[in-house]
């Protein structure tokens, strides 16, 4: 399902989430679990979901996270960190439980043994009810680089040139600053979520859209691999919709 709103897609997707949370009802026996996404894209759904917390609308006390990525070898200080972004961006204005939060650790010194046990929480946790995410220009979905097994599962992976150009931005501009390799789920632990949400937006985003919703399921493009899932769901505004 694609949804094209003129209103902002970060508003759109916090009001899905939300009423998703006040669907499921959930407890500390049976919380609701999310995948959550960084990048520029999803800070209007952040920022709407903080206000619904604060307006007491919503609840994160037994909401259970599990972040897509992570750069490997920045530390959770490091401000260019998905650790950093999160916990300034969401998590320090909301009322989460700072144990149900979960994030690759970019510092591990095994990540073969940090993936295997990330994708291991989800599973004691009885899966992610809902994966939200963005996209890149050449529509990887968390970091899976263009090329990536439709199957994949959380690892290791190298960060593409086209992917370090597009992130310098939050690097001082400076291509030598962004780490070359991340961890990230695979496209088969999102692809495993009850639900999929992604977001897209801007022109820079239309061609990977158009990839992900009038091309053939590709992995070169991984986006489109949400066409395999039974509750796929982009949101897009208008800009990004003028290659359809
Ligand atoms: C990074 C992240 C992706 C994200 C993408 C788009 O590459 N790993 O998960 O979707 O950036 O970021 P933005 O929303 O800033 O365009």
């Amino acid at each position: 399902r694609v949804v094209i709103t003129e209103k902002n897609i970060g508003d759109w997707a916090a009001c899905y989430v939300a009423n998703k949370i006040l669907e499921a009802k959930p407890t500390a026996r049976t919380p609701f679990v999310l995948g959550l996404p960084t990048g520029s894209t999803p800070l209007g759904m952040y920022k709407r979901l903080i206000q619904f917390n604060k307006d007491g609308i919503i609840s994160f006390e037994n909401i259970v996270t599990f972040n897509m990525d992570e750069y490997v070898g920045l530390d959770r200080d490091n401000p260019q960190s998905y650790h950093y972004f999160m916990y300034e961006n969401f998590f320090n204005h909301i009322d989460i439980k700072e144990e149900n939060i979960n994030i690759l650790d970019g510092m591990a010194a095994d990540y073969k043994a940090e993936c295997a046990r990330f994708e291991e929480k989800m599973k004691t946790v009885g899966g992610v009810d809902l994966f939200l995410g963005g996209i890149g220009p050449d529509g990887h979905i968390a970091f899976n680089e263009p090329g990536s097994s439709l199957t994949s599962r959380t690892r290791d992976k190298e960060l593409t040139a086209d992917t370090i150009i597009a992130n310098s931005r939050f690097f001082d501009g400076d291509i030598n600053k962004v780490p070359k390799l991340s961890l990230t789920v695979g496209v088969g632990t999102i692809l495993d979520a009850k639900e999929v949400l992604i977001m897209v937006n801007g022109h820079n985003k239309a061609r990977a859209l158009r990839q992900a919703v009038e091309e053939g399921i590709n992995h070169m493009w991984t986006i489109s691999a949400l066409q395999m899932h039974k509750k796929g769901i982009i949101v897009s505004d208008e800009e990004a919709t003028v290659e359809l």
